[in-house]
């Protein structure tokens, strides 16, 4: 195992903490929308389809929650499990969910994405946004995912993509991280970990992947 496949995350200590910041700040839906593509709204469609209102979804690399949180206000029932190993990012989304009265649909998980610490089947939904593109084996965490998720449950997988922009992003990351992904390339990923009724979408400097276990 490299350190990568453990503990390996530069979002930690106050880097940890300055990027939780931002990555939960409407700075960051800003540049979304405008510049890098409207990736959450995408993703929020998904999952609301997927769950019809309650059920229980894993946020893989959860960060601050931009994405968690967003989804647990959609819910009705149900709750949101916020994985991630950065105790710094963790805090972020706890205190935001406290202000935004969401801690009751939400729980956080502090651990490895490459060690889920869930039982098989468990989950109707699992997300992960930002996160493969930083993993040196990111086919190792999405396999993880499917392992969570309930047959007939869904996978769906936001990242960077192969642009300029998306390639200059990731380069500030270790050099032996994936990087940004192809669409073909995604696509193959979810084929190989056994996922069916596969859609790979580009949105602007993202890529978007959705698939049903
Ligand atoms: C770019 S941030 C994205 C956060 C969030 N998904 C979002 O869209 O705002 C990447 C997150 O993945 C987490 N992460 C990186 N490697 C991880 C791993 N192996 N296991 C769990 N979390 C990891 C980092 O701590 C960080 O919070």
């Amino acid at each position: 195992m490299t350190a990568d496949t453990t503990f390996g995350s530069e979002w930690t200590g106050l880097r940890g903490r300055i990027m939780g910041w931002y990555l939960g700040s409407y700075l960051r839906r800003l540049s979304e929308v405008l510049v890098f593509g409207n990736i959450r709204s995408r993703v929020l469609i998904e999952v609301t389809e997927a769950l019809k209102g309650e059920g229980a979804v894993l946020d893989v690399g959860a960060g601050a929650g931009y994405f968690s949180l967003a989804i647990a206000s959609k819910l009705e029932r149900g709750r949101v499990i916020c994985l991630d190993l950065s105790r710094e990012m963790l805090g972020h989304l706890r205190r935001t969910a406290q202000k935004k009265h969401l801690s009751d649909r939400i729980e956080l998980l502090e651990g490895s994405a490459y060690q889920i610490r869930l039982d098989a089947g468990c989950m109707d939904v699992a997300i992960s946004n930002g996160v493969l593109h930083e993993l040196v084996r990111p086919q190792l965490v999405l396999q993880e995912m499917v392992r969570v998720v309930r047959p007939g449950g869904r996978v769906i997988v936001t990242d960077f993509r192969d642009t300029w922009l998306g390639r200059r992003i990731a380069s500030a990351h270790r050099s032996e991280d994936h990087g940004p992904f192809g669409q073909q390339e995604l696509r193959k990923l979810f084929l190989d970990v056994g996922l069916e009724n596969i859609r790979v979408t580009a949105i602007r400097h993202f890529v978007i992947g959705v698939g049903t276990k």
